[in-house]
């Protein structure tokens, strides 16, 4: 029997996060993952780092390399019937920025973060389980190597995403869940070539959705929207390139080829499960809800959770209960800001199957408006580069 104060059941961003805040509060935590460190490591998916996610990120001691090697992006670029918009993120909203970093270089930050502190991150685990919840005694159950660790607890964090085992742990008449899925899903690429834009490209374009962003100088990632159900191996790479240029070239963007080095299906759902918190077991991040990619904000939410988690249980700890019982109401407002953020990119800029031509004015008419009004240009801009951690939404 091995013990903690904080149990994290899930070693992706959310997860290490919080051990890493838990610690400079002085909070002893152990991670337990069942992937392997390099396969978090490598595991490509999100590119935009809100401005309060950066300045938290600074703050506490993991911007070295962000700053370094993140490329800040002071605006973005809406493109729909052969011509490009740009809204202009930091004239819109004081000054803020968004920076691009793959989410993959701040797990491995963090990482590197929590071995320099003697961290405990321990990776492929197996059947793991939580149980006790509803006590004040909650328990980790893992199995590592042949041995079964029971891991007691203080306080338990879900952080192990959308397919974890903590959210079904809860039971089904504690939590209501809130889920939508849309009728198509991303295809990305990573290709090494260099980026045909400085800044991010969101293309409502006849053919459907197209995205060009950038991993670095060397470095594309580019997403074209395809069916929900759709396989790699449907996608060739001189079918995706053809998409790509379809749905993106245009007004002096020249889109040039390099070698597809990785190619990734992602379906699209909102979902969000009520309340985060079930007796002693904290749900955080994708564990707790997904946003459709539209709106750049997955990993910025799990942060923003891990946030207000990791003070709250500092708190609790100075014997101040308030913040903690106040978890899942402080989470939820800024979780529904962003669901309706990420919905709304999702619905202006996808092609729906069937969509009649009535909805394809709706959808022109917003493009138009929201490239064209200051007002509704700022609104973009000022989710876009993330609403003030702690502000209501
Ligand atoms: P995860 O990253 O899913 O981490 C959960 C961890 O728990 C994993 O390491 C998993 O292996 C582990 N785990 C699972 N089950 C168990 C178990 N039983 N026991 C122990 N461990 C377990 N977000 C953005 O902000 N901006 C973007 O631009 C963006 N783009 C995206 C593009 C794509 C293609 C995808 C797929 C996602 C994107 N996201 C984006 C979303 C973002 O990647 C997620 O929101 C983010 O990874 C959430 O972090 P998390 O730590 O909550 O969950
Ligand atoms: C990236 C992903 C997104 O979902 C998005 O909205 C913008 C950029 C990216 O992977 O770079």
């Amino acid at each position: 029997m091995v013990r903690t104060q904080v149990g994290i059941v899930g070693g992706g961003p959310a997860g290490l996060l919080l051990s890493h805040l838990l610690h400079l509060h002085g909070i002893e935590s152990v991670v337990v993952e069942i992937r392997s460190r390099a396969y978090t490591e490598q595991r490509i998916r999100a590119g935009v780092l809100e401005h309060g996610t950066v300045d938290l990120l600074v703050d506490v001691g993991l911007g070295d390399r962000l700053k370094r090697e993140g490329l800040v992006h002071e605006g973005i670029e809406l493109r729909f019937e052969g011509r490009g918009h740009r809204i202009d993120l930091a004239e819109l909203t004081g000054g803020k920025t968004i920076t691009v970093y793959g989410q993959q270089e701040v797990q491995k930050d963090l990482n590197t973060a929590r071995g320099a502190a003697g961290g405990q991150v321990l990776y492929e685990v197996a059947d793991v389980r939580v149980e006790g919840v509803d006590s004040d005694a909650p328990v980790i159950r893992f199995r590592q190597g042949d041995e079964q660790v029971a891991l007691d607890c203080d306080l338990i964090a879900g952080c192990d995403g959308f397919h974890g085992i903590c959210r079904p742990s809860v039971p089904a008449t504690a939590l209501t869940t809130y889920d939508r899925e849309y009728p198509f899903g991303w295809l990305g690429i990573l290709a090494r070539v260099s980026p045909a834009s400085e800044e991010l490209i969101y293309s409502a374009h006849e053919r459907g959705f197209a995205l060009l962003s950038m991993r670095s100088p060397e470095l594309s990632r580019l997403y074209v929207q395809c069916e929900p159900d759709a396989q790699v191996d449907d996608w060739s790479d001189e079918r995706v390139w053809e998409e790509l240029h379809a749905r993106l070239s245009g007004e002096g963007l020249v889109l040039e080829e390099g070698p597809v080095v990785e190619k990734v299906v992602t379906a699209m759902r909102s979902f969000v499960a009520e309340p985060l918190r079930h007796g002693r077991l904290f749900l955080a991040g994708d564990a707790a809800h997904i946003v459709p990619p539209a709106g750049a904000k997955g990993l910025n939410l799990a942060v923003a959770d891990v946030r207000v988690l990791s003070e709250a249980v500092e708190a609790w700890y100075r014997g101040r209960t308030d913040l903690l019982d106040a978890y899942s109401q402080t989470c939820l407002r800024r979780v529904w800001r962003v669901q309706h953020f990420s919905w709304w990119m999702t619905s202006m800029l996808h092609r729906f199957a069937g969509d009649d031509p009535f909805e394809r004015r709706l959808q022109l008419a917003q493009l138009a408006y929201v490239t064209s009004s200051r007002a509704a240009a700022t609104t973009l801009a000022e989710n876009y580069v993330g609403l003030a951690m702690g502000a209501a939404a």
